[in-house]
């Protein structure tokens, strides 16, 4: 674990002027860091504020956000513990950037996507919202926690081998059983980003609402 938050590897990315909405915070999916999502800025938010923490967990020298005992099948204890450690990335991150204001939306890709909702079910008032790529179910029973009103987005890929359509379905209500307005944007691929879906989460992060 990482004693001081701001201690781990990141990009932080000031607001271009023009730029009013909310800062990024982008969660590299397995094998990724820190610079992989960077390009998403320019699509999904141009100018936006950016926090783009790496995995401190090391899997086959591949970082990661969490350990998992096999694929698909995550050590809970340790997701916890992690999204505990990001959190307090987020919070340290945010008051040094000044970031506290326009808040942030998580956006996050496969492992990434997954310490996202861990955030959310952990730390309900962290974050604005979250757009999660290639998202599994992350606590066989999650948290009672009340998100009530929080904007998600979910988009994952109808040939997605790691994620069968139920339990995309099972994610997403779970989120809505706590009260997040989920916004489901399948696609048609893969376990990836999907250029269509990336557009439609370009809108929906546009009228995200005002806070
Ligand atoms: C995970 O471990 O978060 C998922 O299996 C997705 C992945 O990282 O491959």
């Amino acid at each position: 674990m990482v004693t001081d938050p701001l201690a781990r590897p990141h990009v932080a990315l000031p607001a271009e002027p023009g730029n009013g909405g909310p800062a990024l915070l982008l969660l590299h999916g397995t094998g990724g860091d820190e610079h992989d999502l960077l390009g998403l800025r320019e699509v999904l938010s141009p100018g936006a504020a950016v926090l783009s923490p790496r995995g401190t967990v090391l899997e086959q020298g591949m970082p990661r956000f969490f350990r998992r005992l096999r694929e698909g099948v995550f050590d809970e204890d340790d997701l916890s513990a992690r999204a505990d450690e990001l959190a307090r990335f987020v919070e340290a991150a945010s008051a040094a950037h000044g970031l506290a204001d326009r808040g942030l939306v998580a956006v996050g890709f496969s492992n990434g996507a997954n310490i996202a909702s861990a955030l959310l079910l952990r730390h309900p008032g962290l974050l604005r919202g979250a757009a999660l790529f290639a998202a599994m179910v992350p606590y066989g029973a999650p948290p009672a926690v009340e998100l009530s009103g929080l904007p998600v987005l979910v988009s994952n890929g109808a040939r997605d081998p790691m994620i069968p359509r139920a339990r995309t379905e099972l994610l997403e209500d779970q989120l809505r059983a706590r009260g997040a307005v989920v916004t489901d944007v399948p696609h048609p691929g893969g376990h990836q980003l999907d250029l269509t879906a990336l557009r439609r989460t370009t809108d929906w992060l546009s009228a995200l609402p005002e806070r």
